[in-house]
């Protein structure tokens, strides 16, 4: 069986095709996201990769964002619900899931089924999410890739605000013009971003295991800060990013498995 996963975010496309619920056959991300050619690319990706087409799935599967602009894909579902079928799969032990991706903030908590028991997500400000962070790393002319590395070179972070991303960007202008060390300045927006992840993680009522997914996970000083803020470890998903697109590829097989168990009790009713 096949099924394809599709996550369109706000700032990326990603997308998944699953074999029989177990084995990935392509994967892709492109960094970019709903309302730009992002899904398009993602698509032609992994088709192209894969050699496969639409006729060829017996299911699909759209979350994120963007989830109403695939017009082949009739089956939408909450990014919440992916993103906890996608990480309870690559990490059964996850009890508290952290996601931070382009424009929001998720904390996710599931009990030991692996069902959600709660969520919660960041309010419209742009603070602690991946938006903030490229915003600040234009503001400290670093590239976005090499924040997290910069990030364990402090000695002493910065106070950066973690309430609004315009007022941190005029605190950064002035934390440069002090003569503050750029490293210090990169983990202060790090422990920045830790503290909205952190704040919704303590509401969803914190258990171990901590996972973190989304684009952020890729940034290694975001997680020390939001392990350090939290006293505890935090795992980073395997297929950080791409676990929304799992969990649709997850979720598109579920659903054939319950269809053909419904179609074959149908044929053994007695008449
Ligand atoms: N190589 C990288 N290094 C550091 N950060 C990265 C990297 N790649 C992506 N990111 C971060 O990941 C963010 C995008 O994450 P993700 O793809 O999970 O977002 P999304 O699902 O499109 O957004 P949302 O779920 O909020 O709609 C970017 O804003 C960026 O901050
Ligand atoms: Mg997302």
């Amino acid at each position: 069986m096949l099924t394809l996963g599709i996550d369109v975010g706000s700032a990326s496309s990603k997308a998944v095709i699953l074999e029989d619920g177990q084995k990935i056959v392509s994967q892709r991300v492109i960094q970019a996201g709903t309302g730009s050619s992002g899904p398009q690319r993602v698509l032609d990706a992994v088709f192209g990769e894969s050699g496969l087409s639409w006729e060829d799935f017996d299911n699909s599967v759209v979350t994120g964002y963007g989830r109403f602009s695939i017009e082949e894909v009739k089956n939408q579902v909450s990014e919440i619900t992916c993103h906890a079928k996608g990480v309870a799969f690559l990490v059964p032990s996850v009890r508290t899931i952290i996601d931070i991706g382009g424009q929001d903030v998720k904390a996710i908590s599931l009990d030991d089924r692996g069902f959600i028991s709660k969520f919660f997500m960041n309010d419209k400000c742009a603070a602690g999410t991946g938006r903030f962070l490229e915003v600040m790393s234009r503001v400290l002319e670093l590239e976005l890739g090499a924040m997290g590395e910069i990030h364990f070179q402090s000695r002493h972070p910065a106070q950066v605000s973690s309430t609004c991303t315009v007022f941190a960007e005029s605190e950064i202008i002035s934390l440069l013009s002090k003569g503050t060390p750029k490293p210090d300045i990169v983990a202060g927006v790090h422990y920045s971003t830790a503290a909205k992840a952190v704040a919704l993680a303590n509401r969803v009522g914190l258990r171990d295991d901590v996972v973190m997914c989304g684009g952020v996970a890729s940034n290694k000083g975001v997680i020390d800060a939001i392990s350090k803020e939290l006293d505890r470890k935090v795992i980073v998903a395997p297929l950080a990013q791409l676990s929304g697109a799992l969990g649709a590829a997850l979720i598109a097989t579920e659903e054939v498995r319950r269809r053909d168990k419904a179609a074959a009790a149908q044929d053994h009713a007695p008449a």
